[in-house]
């Protein structure tokens, strides 16, 4: 391993959004670069109704939002942590920031991003890092070679959370964890499903490539349940998050490629969310 480059050659991927925050990255766009340049995921208010609607507010909140996955986690030192689509590695550099020891990979299908991530992690207190191309469904590593695995908003684009999880079930070390945060429907009519999908599943891909939400509570349990693992803790913490809304929406109206399209997505989230459709959730899974 070296230090410019990623570990295992990188698979293929489809992420409207990531090309496009990448570019204005690139440009050295200041705004997006407080906004996405270290995390690329909701925000978490302690107290929604004090959100202060500003870019900075909104990149502590996403930091704070971390915070809360690391603390479901309860990570400790010298433990090894694979973080499953590890975006521009701000959790690993919070969790390097923190302890001491740790074994930390990085993974994700998208090369450019583990470029940043490196670029972004300043290895101390004895850490070690390794940064991996490679898809979730398919994880590069030996049995029972993790005590931790994270997951942080990224789970709803892989191509089957089975899959994923079958591949946590093998790499977790007895009495590891996994741990991550999605957004989860309470229940799914699957005909009024299909009939939103058929209007509003092209408009969300356009965004954000593939991605599937219907994964409700009861779903997660099953999908543990056959791969080896119990849900052992869950977070509801939709209400925390929902300031995210109000703070993106000017974003995305100023950079997205099709802005209308862009915010009419963004505002079927907020609605749902906010009618108690739609659940943002940490949840925690331990082999049973
Ligand atoms: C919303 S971003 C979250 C990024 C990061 N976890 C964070 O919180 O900032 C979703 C991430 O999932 C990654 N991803 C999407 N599909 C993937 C796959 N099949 N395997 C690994 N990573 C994937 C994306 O490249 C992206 O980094």
């Amino acid at each position: 391993m070296t230090q410019e480059t990623p570990d295992i050659a990188p698979a293929t991927w489809d992420l409207p959004y990531f090309d496009h925050i990448l570019t204005l990255l690139g440009d050295g766009d200041s705004e997006v670069i407080e906004f996405f340049g270290r995390h690329v995921h909701w925000g978490y208010w302690p107290d929604p109704t004090r959100a202060a609607g500003s870019v900075r507010n909104y990149a502590e909140a996403a930091e704070r939002l971390t915070q809360a996955v690391l603390a479901a986690a309860k990570i400790r030192s010298g433990q090894r942590v694979l973080d499953v689509g590890c975006g521009f590695g701000g959790t690993l550099d919070l969790l390097n920031q923190r302890h001491s020891r740790l074994g930390l990979v990085g993974l994700n299908i998208d090369l450019r991003q583990l470029f940043r991530a490196r670029a972004q992690c300043v290895l101390q207190n004895e850490n070690r890092l390794a940064l991996v191309a490679a898809d979730a469904c398919l994880l590069p590593f030996r049995d029972k070679s993790f005590d931790q695995v994270l997951c942080v908003e990224a789970v709803f684009h892989f191509s089957s959370r089975t899959k994923f999880f079958a591949e946590v079930g093998r790499v977790l070390a007895p009495g590891g964890r996994l741990t991550l945060c999605d957004f989860v429907p309470r229940f799914v009519v699957p005909w009024l499903w299909d009939f939103l999908d058929r209007r509003f599943k092209p408009m969300v891909t356009r965004l954000f490539g593939h991605n599937d939400a219907r994964c409700t509570l009861a779903d997660y349990r099953r999908v543990a349940r056959s791969c080896g693992l119990r849900l052992d803790r869950r977070l509801d913490v939709t209400r925390h998050t929902m300031p995210t809304y109000r703070a993106l929406r000017p974003l995305i109206r100023r950079i997205a490629p099709d802005p209308d399209g862009a915010e009419e997505v963004i505002r079927r989230v907020e609605f749902a969310s906010r009618i108690g459709l739609l659940r943002y959730l940490i949840l925690s899974f331990r082999p049973r």
